[in-house]
């Protein structure tokens, strides 16, 4: 099996990068695909924190060669599995080529890999990001998220010329805002960079996703049908 490389990455922190990842795995798992997710945040790895999950291993184990992936894949009963990260070890930069085939190697095993890229735009996120097959950027509607999501276009045209990155607007006030959002950097990548950014889709802000973060238990899983998790399962189901 060749998987699919999907890579969440924003460029701004706490822009919901951690909360998308998992939610489009558990999306694409309720589809009935088999789904790996790989927190590939090297400095705060939280993805099994928001997710309840307790790893004795990590990604550290890994590419230190002391465990497998096998190993060290844990399964989440929303359906998919979680290759943990590990806070502020720089791991994954530290691992440099080594890491990058991260997601090759659990492409063996999965359909799809989800990746929860860490913010910033260094060499770790870089490398992370030109190897994906399917590149999401996440924004907001803050204008600091607009010029930081703009910046990890930027670099990724020129690291990887024939990707097709996508964008996700989260936390938007409406689809039409989100719209709003995708025009703007649209039209800036048109522009400057001579191609367009398709829109992936819009997700509206929602309470209930810091109800399902503090509950540590997946928004498919806690609020099925509310209006976040609507959107993410149409972007699910869009991706194919
Ligand atoms: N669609 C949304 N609606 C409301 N709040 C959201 C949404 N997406 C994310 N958040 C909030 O944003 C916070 C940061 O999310 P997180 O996934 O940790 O971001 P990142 O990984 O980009 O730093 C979460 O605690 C959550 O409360
Ligand atoms: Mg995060």
């Amino acid at each position: 099996m060749t998987g699919r490389v999907i890579v969440v990455a924003s460029g701004k922190g706490g822009v919901g990068k951690t909360w998308f990842a998992i939610s489009l795995a558990q999306a694409l798992a309720l589809r009935g695909r088999r789904v790996a997710l790989l927190d590939a945040d090297t400095g705060l790895a939280n993805a099994d924190v928001q997710l309840g999950l307790a790893p004795k291993l990590d990604i550290g184990a890994v590419l230190s060669g002391k465990a497998t992936l096998a190993d060290v894949l844990l399964p989440h009963p929303a359906g998919f599995h979680l290759l943990p990260g590990r806070s502020g070890s720089g791991a994954l930069a530290d691992a440099g080529e080594h890491a990058l085939t991260l997601p090759r190697r659990l492409g063996e095993g999965f359909r799809d890999v989800v990746v929860d890229l860490g913010a910033g735009i260094g060499t770790a996120q870089r490398r992370m990001l030109a190897v994906a097959d399917l590149p999401l950027l996440i924004a907001t509607e803050e204008p600091t998220s607009l010029t930081d999501a703009y910046a990890v276009l930027k670099m990724l045209a020129a690291d990887a010329p024939t990707a097709a990155p996508r964008l996700v607007v989260n936390m938007a006030a409406s689809h039409g805002a989100g719209q709003h959002v995708h025009a703007t950097l649209d039209n800036a990548a048109r522009k400057f960079l001579g191609r367009g950014l398709p829109l992936a889709g819009v997700v509206r802000r929602d309470a209930k996703v810091r109800d399902a973060i503090r509950a540590q238990v997946p928004l498919l899983t806690r609020h099925p049908t509310t209006p976040a998790a609507a959107d993410v399962t149409a972007i699910a189901a869009r991706l194919g």
